[in-house]
């Protein structure tokens, strides 16, 4: 079956998705463009950029302060957005669900405003081998600061979380449970929901990376009961910059404020400061409209296509990629969960990661390397680097035949 045939028969389309984004278009270095890096961001749609172009040429004006028809129509327009990302996480309020600059700034928050209060001398955090640095460092400036303990779940060969060493972490002393929902070094899903469970039964709360997990599949912080939940615009098509904070209600009313500024109070004197409610009490300052808007198209524009739509075509286009990039001799795939989004992180003996992506370029492959923000995931292995060709579903077929090709063509020059 051609890999055109084979796209259309699965009931997706990929060349009218391809129509949206115009960047695919383009030739690098005289070839056609195929990228092969979303998860380091993914491309936007022309829905995306419009709407952003809309804010900036008809609608701009600061949120939340002005009786002004420009700033009421920019704020209804940032305030849906918040209404499709409670849809979208089936959170069970907007209220839960706070706007931050990513991922990154997502997890510092709880880090800070949640750990701060409630992490103690000798308390423990568990995160696991496969975190991106973003999940590790932010709990390590909070143990050293309050004297907690930071573990980490280890993970077997393929890259798969053990399950077993898990249980054994999670005690008394365990007061969060930080882990990805999706590695982005590697592409093991991890089975988050049952991780969860085995967190509450420990009393911990439970934190999900969710920054490359909300790209892929359908999402439902409910169906999970996730305490946090976290993950970038940039990531579901979005612009970059902006980010959302899922959190239950309870523990957000709780916890201090993150950041002091506009937006964020309700009354301030020199005496005292009252705080605004939620989630605007995370919210400081004036925010990423744009994005906030953007991020709004990006889920209208995601929920268009179909997420489970979007999962089994991107699971086509692993196992055709697993298949091709296997069958080249001297390469090893690093990472072979048997849950696995569409990642495809390799080693080839005796070729640099680094020599291999620029000579992929030249072909116009766009893949990244190195150790993907994930070092220890790296020292597990015991390996410098990896490339990574990481898909989406506006990727075809015919791109995963392009990048097998160019590797063997790789090999040939560097053996
Ligand atoms: N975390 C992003 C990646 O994996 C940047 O590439």
């Amino acid at each position: 079956m051609s890999a055109l045939s084979s796209t259309v028969a699965a009931g997706f389309d990929v060349e009218k998705i391809r129509e949206d984004f115009p960047v695919l278009k383009q030739k690098v270095h005289g070839k056609p463009l195929a990228y092969l890096d979303s998860a380091a961001t993914a491309q936007k749609p022309v829905a995306v950029m419009e709407a952003m172009r809309k804010f900036y040429e008809v609608d701009c004006a600061n949120i939340h302060r002005g009786v002004h028809e420009l700033s009421q129509r920019s704020t209804a327009a940032y305030e849906q957005t918040r209404a499709k990302v409670k849809q979208f996480l089936n959170a069970k309020s907007k209220s839960e669900t706070i706007f931050v600059r990513g991922t990154t700034e997502a997890i510092n928050l709880v880090a800070q405003s949640w750990g701060r209060k409630n992490v103690k001398p000798g308390d423990e955090i568990v995160v696991s081998a496969l975190e991106h640095h973003s999940n590790i460092v932010p709990w390590q400036i909070l143990c050293e600061e309050k004297e907690a303990k930071l573990r980490v779940i280890p993970m077997n060969d393929r890259g798969e979380l053990i399950l077993e060493e898990y249980e054994k972490l999670l005690g008394p002393r365990t007061r969060m449970v930080a882990v990805a929902h999706v590695s982005n070094a590697l592409g093991t899903i991890n089975p988050v929901k049952q991780m969860i469970e085995m967190a509450h039964r420990a009393g911990a709360l439970a934190l999900i990376d969710g920054a490359q997990a909300a790209p892929h599949m359908k999402v439902d912080v409910q169906a999970l009961d996730a305490d946090f939940y976290a993950f970038s615009g940039h990531k579901v098509c979005g612009p970059t910059g902006i980010g959302v904070l899922y959190g239950k209600a309870k523990l957000l009313n709780a916890m201090p404020p993150y950041q002091g500024g506009g937006d964020m109070i309700r009354t301030v004197t020199f005496e005292k400061t009252t705080y605004n409610e939620l989630p605007y009490k995370f919210e400081a300052g004036t925010p990423n409209i744009a994005g906030g808007i953007g991020l709004g198209a990006a889920l209208d524009y995601l929920g268009r296509v179909g997420l489970e739509r979007i999962a089994s075509y991107e699971h086509e286009l692993l196992a055709h990629g697993t298949e091709a990039l296997a069958a080249i001799p001297g390469l090893r795939i690093v990472g072979t969960a048997r849950e696995k989004a569409a990642v495809l992180s390799f080693v080839i003996e005796g070729i640099h990661p680094h020599d291999i992506g620029t000579v992929l370029d030249r072909m116009g492959i766009a893949v990244r390397t190195g150790h993907h923000c994930a070092q220890p995931v790296m020292d597990r292995f015991q390996i410098p680097a990896t490339t990574r060709a990481s898909l989406a579903f506006y990727n075809t077929l015919a791109e995963i035949d392009a990048l097998a090709a160019g590797l063997r063509k790789v090999k040939e020059i560097f053996t």
